[in-house]
């Protein structure tokens, strides 16, 4: 049983790690559009198009289910995806309702980081509608984040400086969550750990997708793996180098998570 993970590139390895140490019995195919990254600044009829192409490569690569690692991508395509094939299907969900919950208590504002295109569809308007009765969400879209991601750009000066200067109109004493709506942006955690003030916590949707996908498994009467956790790489640009810069990315996700385990 093999599970697909898409994104657009390197971000959907942050869900990849958590799905490889929630459900280490399946094997998985990993897939990144590197023809096309980043997507989220790009006009959504071309992203519409980039992803159905991608998918139809993963299916025909033979996967049993498939994870949409890519906000952008789930806020575009999920439900044509649903439409045309019959695996289960999951995507991602900024954690905007469990930041509202948690933030009841403290009367504080929540704060959404994603890219411009995720934040323009009406999935993210139904979202935050839905579950913002308090209007207490505020949405800053990062249209250069991914760009830097994809170059490894995570110089603590330099990335520092960047969300510094994104921040600078925020008056962040109001905030207590920030939430990272990409599955990029996580790779910057330990970075906006130090940017951003102590009280203010910073959540992703990686957790949640991989909750879905385990209960949809179920549902299929297909949660009982008998992989190993095997991962296999795969980019549009078929570039080999690419597939390094993956394994590399994947391994400092794991590092980074093991070492802010250890110090909780
Ligand atoms: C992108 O490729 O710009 C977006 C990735 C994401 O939204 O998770």
């Amino acid at each position: 049983m093999t599970i697909g993970v898409f994104d657009s590139g390197i971000g959907g390895l942050t869900v990849l790690e958590e799905l490889l140490r929630r459900l280490p019995r399946h094997d998985y195919l990993y897939m990144a559009d590197t023809l096309h990254v980043p997507y989220g600044t790009k006009p959504k009829d071309d992203v519409r198009r980039f992803i159905l192409s991608t998918v139809d490569t993963m299916i025909n690569e033979g996967i049993d289910a498939l994870v949409v690692a890519c906000n952008t991508a789930t806020s575009i395509a999920v439900a044509e995806l649903r439409e045309l094939y019959s695996l289960p299907i999951v995507g991602m969900e900024p954690a905007v309702k469990p930041a509202v919950e948690m933030n009841r208590a403290t009367g504080k504002r929540v704060l959404v980081f994603a890219t411009p295109l995720t934040l323009q569809q009406p999935k993210y308007y139904a979202l935050v509608s839905r579950v913002d009765e308090g209007g207490i969400v505020d949405s800053l879209p990062l249209p250069e984040l991914v760009e830097y991601c994809e170059g490894l750009q995570f110089d603590k000066e330099v990335m520092g400086e960047y969300f510094r200067e994104k921040l600078a109109r925020y008056d962040l004493d109001n905030y207590g969550i920030v939430v990272l709506g990409c599955t990029h942006y996580p790779f910057y955690t330990d970075i906006l750990r130090q940017v951003l003030p102590p009280h203010i916590q910073i959540v992703n949707g990686n957790a949640g997708t991989v909750k879905r996908l385990s209960a949809l498994l179920s549902r299929y009467g297909i949660a009982e793996g008998r992989g190993s956790g095997d991962v296999r790489f795969m980019c549009t640009s078929g570039d080999p180098s690419y597939v390094d810069k993956m394994q590399i990315a994947l391994e400092f996700v794991q590092e980074s998570y093991r070492k802010n385990e250890e110090t909780l």
